[in-house]
């Protein structure tokens, strides 16, 4: 296989929902004829064992050629530190370009110091928009789409929204889901639900009725007790006509200490699990009725399954898995959360279909057309 000897491009990662995007990519380039030489960069936003490590090797990502450590901080610090860290890594490496995917701190600060230093910002997962700017997320996802040179879409609906910011049409291209690609390339290894809670010492006879999948996470779910207990008296609620399956992230765990709520988790039907591994979250959603979440990604993945996804939020920057798939958007009311979930076991929830280029193919898609772009745009220099 040919190898380009120019510098490589530098793919960016920070925090979890980073990698299942990145590691397709990296597989795409390496495979493309001649390869597109990559160094992978990991700021170290997210660093746990059980939110980095095991998610590695899950997706089988190789080791991040850099580690910029950076930690957990305050945005304004989390930013500024990711900045400060990997200017030095283009001025080490060169770059062709930088590759950054998703929305989280990692991918604006590090989008950021590449254009202010010329050097090309491919932006995968562009255009989307919940235009809730009290998001962290919103805020990066607008300035990063500002800053790219090329922005790759997972949904047509991204390319109004980039419209309406004043970006030029010819440098957004719809080439499908990279994070869908993982999840057809793992769905084969994802772990059987019941081993999973074997595994964790737990009786696997719980979920044998059925059960549902919980995820929380956004700060405008965890971080106010006012909206956390009302949101866990419901969870408890549900717990009783169906088993929840809670997947904890840290800052809801460590909040929920805070509030003095995390309790109120011990109760019948309700499992609390650390933050799950990719092939073991693959393996509970598989086979959940639903699942419950505030995530971002998991609102795609469950469409891609067919199973039915409640998500607490009050918008979505992912509207064709409403549209199309298998998602209702419910909000924050616990109310409306238990009348969704008794709907659906009531009458099944949406089934959905997969949308258009959520095939697998997304990263080729990527590889092929930036060998093409980059060569004609470092002809036109
Ligand atoms: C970040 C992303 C969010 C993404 C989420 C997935 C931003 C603005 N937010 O939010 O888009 O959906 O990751 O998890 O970039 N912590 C640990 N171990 C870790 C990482 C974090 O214990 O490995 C704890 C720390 O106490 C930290 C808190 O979790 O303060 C939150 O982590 P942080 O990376 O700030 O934000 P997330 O809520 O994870």
């Amino acid at each position: 296989m040919n190898t380009d000897t120019r510098a490589p491009i530098l793919c960016v990662v920070g925090a979890r929902p980073n990698y299942m995007k990145m590691a397709p990519i990296i597989r795409a380039f390496a495979a493309h004829e001649p390869a597109l030489r990559s160094l992978l960069v990991h700021t170290g936003q997210h660093y746990d064992a059980a939110m980095n490590d095991r998610l590695f090797a899950d997706l089988d990502l190789p080791a991040p050629d850099v580690n910029l450590g950076v930690g957990s901080a305050s945005h304004a610090v989390q930013t500024a530190e990711v900045m400060k860290r990997f200017e030095p890594v283009i001025e080490q490496h060169g770059a062709r370009a930088v590759l950054v995917v998703g929305d989280v701190n990692s991918t604006l600060a590090c989008a950021l110091v590449a254009a202010k230093r010329e050097v090309p910002v491919i932006h995968v997962e562009a255009g989307l928009r919940s235009y809730d700017r009290r998001m962290p997320e919103e805020i990066n996802r607008v300035l990063t789409d500002q800053l790219a040179d090329l922005l790759y879409t997972t949904e047509r609906s991204a390319h109004a929204n980039l419209a309406r910011e004043g970006i030029d049409a010819e440098r957004a291209v719809f080439v499908g889901n990279v994070m869908i690609d993982s999840l057809l390339a793992s769905l084969p290894r994802a772990v059987p639900a019941e081993q999973l809670l074997s595994a964790a010492g737990l009786d696997p006879a719980v979920l044998a009725g059925g059960y549902a999948v919980l995820t929380l996470h956004r700060p405008s779910n965890v971080d106010d007790p006012a909206v956390l207990g009302p949101l866990v008296e419901a969870l408890r609620q549900i717990a009783r006509r169906l088993p929840l399956v809670f997947a904890l992230h840290p800052r809801t765990r460590n909040n929920l200490e805070r509030f003095g709520l995390l309790g109120r988790l011990d109760a019948p039907g309700i499992i609390v699990l650390p933050p799950q591994g990719y092939l073991e979250m693959l393996g509970l959603m598989s086979r959940a009725v639903m699942v419950l979440t505030d995530s971002g990604g998991m609102q795609e993945e469950t469409t891609a399954l067919g199973v039915p996804c409640l998500t607490i939020r009050e918008n979505t920057e992912r509207p064709i898995t409403v549209e199309q798939g298998t998602n209702t958007l419910v909000g924050i009311d616990p109310q409306a959360l238990l009348a969704a979930v008794g709907d659906i076991l009531a009458q099944g929830g949406k089934r959905g279909r997969a949308p258009e280029f959520w095939d697998g193919r997304a990263a080729q898609r990527i590889a092929a057309h930036l060998a093409g772009w980059l060569d004609q745009h470092e002809r036109s220099r």
